[in-house]
């Protein structure tokens, strides 16, 4: 576990920068938080981080949206809003399973804490914990 202090906005791109440093395909990130705690910051600097061209927004109702990366070995980016699902089966109809774990790609999710039974089951899941109380932001890795 490693608690990181995200004070400002530089603190979420180095982080993902680092990060993103470290993939080399078939991993998950789990993002968990409340609204405003930085899970889509966090998910937008990754993504240009990975080469990705063009606008990153929550895709809250779609669900789930892939973009092209640039950063060998990968080629994509997988990314979830978990928010609106009610049970895991529309995540599996809409082929999460085809993306995790392929290769080349990386799956971001964010509120995982949704999912969480279907993320335990798998391997290579990184969690990361936004948290912001009293205009404190910090993140705990797990
Ligand atoms: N490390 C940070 N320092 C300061 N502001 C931040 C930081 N991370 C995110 N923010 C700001 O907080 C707001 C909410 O962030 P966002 O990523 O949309 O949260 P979430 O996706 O968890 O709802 C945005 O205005 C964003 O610019
Ligand atoms: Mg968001």
């Amino acid at each position: 576990m490693r608690i990181i202090p995200l004070q400002t906005i530089e603190d979420t791109q180095a982080l993902a920068e680092d990060i993103a440093g470290s993939l080399k395909g078939g991993e998950v990130l789990a993002l968990s938080g409340d609204l405003g705690s930085g899970k889509t910051t966090f998910t937008q600097f990754l993504a240009r981080e990975l080469g990705v061209k063009g606008t990153v927004n929550s895709p809250t109702f779609v669900i789930m949206k892939q973009y092209h990366t640039t950063k060998h070995p990968l080629t994509t980016l997988v990314h979830v809003d978990a928010y609106r699902l009610s049970h895991e089966d529309e995540l599996m109809e809409l082929g999460i399973d085809q993306h995790i774990n392929a290769s080349h790609s990386v799956v971001i999710i964010e509120w995982a804490d949704k999912i969480k039974d279907y993320l335990q089951k798998l391997d290579t899941v990184l969690w990361l914990e936004f948290e912001y109380n009293d205009g404190v932001r910090k993140v705990i890795l797990k």
